[in-house]
């Protein structure tokens, strides 16, 4: 853009040679010009036409220069534009007090052509080049102003977007814990098919063979003893028998046979007796396939397991056994599922043995390993069954976990880490009761459940059924 293009100077002067003079000078350099001969009709001018530059004579009648320029530099549209002072050579004053009104400079009368023209171009052209910087300021604050709003914008966007990562996140923790859950159920019910079909099969297998053993031992014992006793007559009536039937008491050692049989006997029926125990501890643990709320003693519950586990208490290495202790309270009957109850016995009574086992293994051992049961009725409402051992105890860390899925602190291959958590769901969930954790490292560890005596009708169908199991929304 030529600066020139645009270029209105106006020259305000009340004697038509002067303007005539500048405004043909003007002219011919290019500039588009207008004119005014006094004060007043140059500030009218200026209202309508704003022009680049203004040449502005000092004397004039009626309101003169000074008074002309001071009006111009009040007014916000006016204020801008450059004003030259056309004064007399001599009159230095005059070209002070122009200055100090805000004049950008002056010229002196007589005009010297070149010298007009010079200082005109020169202030033409600080004029456009403000008027560009101004503009360019603006851009500049435009584009500013655009930058902080699309800033402001992204801020927001990211803002929201950290907001639905949260949410997310939250979702699929959530979604993950619900997983897992489904999980320990699958592996519960699974667990618990699988064991409860084979206990139950074994329990079933052995039941027959093992009742007419233990029911013919007695006759046994009874044939025996009569037999024996007839010997024994015979014995005393023949005390001088032949030669044959002496060579063969002597053979099978008649006497030592008369004294160890009914030895052999006996043991023989309490092994016969210990089998049918454990028989019927695995019938009563299998109680699980029965999908309904029972009526049931819980302390038969707990002593069947301990018959299972049996195996686990006795003979450890270093001839060291776990010691049972019981204080059973006097408890009523108690309405829960059975078999699943029995299963949160097994799970804790084995955690327990699991703690002590360590501590016989690695020779530990000072006190007698111990594991107490206790049980008694709350409020008249509940029962609490408490499970303590005198083991290594639980470190403050491993507690805040130990209801998780899958949280073990036992070899690969030894825990799984979800005999708790099972435990957890069956007596919080499933039994609307408590399981609590109370263990000072070093010290041992107790288990503390709590189910309530009777169950709320209406949660009877879910409680125990095998859909409960299987579903993980449950
Ligand atoms: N009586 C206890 N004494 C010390 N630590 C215990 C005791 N009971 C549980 N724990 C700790 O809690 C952890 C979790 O127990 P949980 O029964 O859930 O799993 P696990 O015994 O490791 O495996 P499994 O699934 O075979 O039972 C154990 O690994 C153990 O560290
Ligand atoms: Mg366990």
């Amino acid at each position: 853009m030529h600066l020139h293009d645009t270029t209105v100077v106006l020259i305000v002067d009340d004697i038509p040679a002067n303007l005539e003079v500048l405004s043909d000078a003007l002219t011919d350099a290019g500039f588009e010009v207008a004119v005014a001969t006094n004060g007043e009709s140059a500030l009218k001018q200026v209202e309508y036409n704003i022009p680049t530059l203004i040449l502005l004579d000092v004397m004039m009648p009626g309101i003169d220069g000074f008074e002309t320029c001071r009006r111009l530099k009040a007014n916000a549209n006016t204020k801008d534009i450059p004003i030259i002072f056309m004064t007399a050579l001599s009159d230095s004053v005059d070209k002070v007090r122009g200055l100090s009104l805000g004049a950008v400079d002056y010229i002196t009368k007589p005009f010297q052509q070149a010298e007009v023209l010079a200082r005109v171009q020169v202030h033409v052209q600080l004029r456009n080049a403000t008027i560009a910087m101004e503009q360019q300021n603006i851009h500049l604050k435009q584009e500013n102003e655009q930058r902080i709003a699309a800033e402001t914008a992204l801020q927001h966007l990211t803002q929201d977007l950290e907001q639905r990562v949260v949410e997310r996140t939250e979702e699929l923790a959530h979604t993950l814990q619900i997983l897992q859950k489904a999980q320990v159920q699958l592996v519960q019910a699974e667990k618990l098919a699988t064991l409860g079909q084979l206990v139950a099969g074994i329990a079933h297998e052995i039941n027959n063979p093992i009742n007419f053993i233990y029911a013919n031992i007695h006759h046994a014992n009874h044939y025996i003893h009569d037999l024996l006793k007839l010997i024994q007559l015979y014995l005393v009536q023949y005390p001088h028998p032949t030669k044959d039937i002496e060579k063969s008491i002597k053979e099978i050692d008649l006497y030592f046979l008369i004294e160890d049989l009914p030895k052999l006997l006996s043991s023989m029926e309490m092994g016969a007796q210990r089998i049918s125990n454990i028989v019927k501890s695995f019938r009563n643990f299998s109680r699980h396939d029965e999908s309904e709320l029972k009526i049931v003693d819980i302390h038969e519950g707990i002593d069947s397991t301990l018959n299972i586990l049996e195996y686990r208490l006795k003979e450890k290495v270093n001839n060291q056994s776990i010691n049972i202790v019981k204080k059973y309270g006097s408890l009523p009957q108690v309405e829960c599922c059975a078999g699943k109850m029995n299963q949160v016995f097994m799970n804790i009574l084995s955690n327990a043995i699991d703690a002590l086992e360590e501590l016989i293994i690695n020779d530990k051992y000072f006190i007698f390993p111990t594991i107490l049961i206790h049980t008694e009725v709350l409020e008249a409402e509940y029962v609490v069954i408490r499970i303590i051992d005198n083991g290594l105890g639980i470190s403050e860390e491993a507690q805040k976990r130990l209801f998780d899925p899958f949280f073990t602190t036992k070899p690969a291959g030894k825990g799984t880490g979800l005999g708790l958590s099972i435990s957890y769901q069956i007596v919080e969930e499933q039994h609307g009761g408590s399981l609590t954790c109370i263990s000072n490292p070093g010290q041992g560890a107790e288990f503390v459940i709590k189910i309530p005596i009777r169950h709320l009708a209406q949660s009877q169908k879910v409680l125990c059924s095998n859909s409960s199991i299987g579903n993980p929304f449950y």
